[in-house]
């Protein structure tokens, strides 16, 4: 499917490691903006699901993998051609952060962009949710969570690399400090959400 530049929505994605709250402040800006569509990757399609349970790295990249390349034909594609603003909780940047962590050894990370670039969208703007993976991890014991991911070390090196791709494109990356209480999190991504759409309105529809 080819996007039209003139009647294109626009793509935000939420990124950051487990325990930074991102669900949560999707749950919030769903009500700010009930207009957009609010996504996920994971998602809960039958991929999505598979992805969730491997642990095994290499296979968990693919069946993320897959798991966007649906994500993308079916839900985020047409909701832009239609003009939609988008909102996907996790997106490319999970992958190149966690299974870049995980696979390091392997596969360097610009590969994990490199395998997406030819067929999948970049978002707009990313807000990436910064906290202190030693905070996340007592918020995700806190709720019961418990994953390969969420392991302190891991997600040390997931934050580093988050980091990294940050600093790397900084007109993409908003980075939103997410220790901070909920709702002051929620008002900061909700502005800067509200000055992206400020930009496009401006631009004429036009802000690549
Ligand atoms: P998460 O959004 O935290 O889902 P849940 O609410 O079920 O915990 O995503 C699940 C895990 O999958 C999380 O630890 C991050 C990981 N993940 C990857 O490793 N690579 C990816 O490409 C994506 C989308 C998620």
């Amino acid at each position: 499917m080819r996007i039209m530049r003139a009647d294109r929505g626009l793509l935000i994605t939420l990124e950051g490691i487990d325990g930074a709250g991102k669900t949560t402040i999707a749950g919030m800006l769903k009500m700010r903006f009930p207009d957009f569509v609010f996504t996920r990757e994971p998602t809960e399609g039958p991929v999505g699901k598979m992805a969730r349970r491997t642990e095994e790295p290499l296979e968990q990249l693919f069946l993320f993998m897959a798991d966007h390349a649906n994500h993308l034909r079916s839900c985020i594609l047409p909701s832009i051609s239609s003009g939609k603003v988008v909102v996907s909780d996790r997106y490319i940047d999970s992958r190149a952060a966690y299974q870049g962590a995980l696979l390091r050894e392997m596969i360097p990370i610009d590969w994990i962009y490199d395998l997406h670039r030819p067929w999948s969208l970049m978002p707009d703007m990313t807000l990436l949710f910064r906290i202190d993976p030693s905070v996340a991890l007592e918020r995700c014991t806190k709720r019961g969570a418990t994953s390969l991911f969420e392991m302190e070390t891991l997600l040390r090196e997931v934050s580093r690399n988050f980091d990294i791709m940050a600093s790397r494109e900084p007109e993409r990356f908003v980075v939103i400090d997410a220790e901070r209480g909920i709702p002051e999190v929620a008002e900061h991504a909700a502005s800067e959400i509200l000055k992206l759409l400020r930009r496009r309105d401006s631009q004429g529809g036009d802000l690549l």
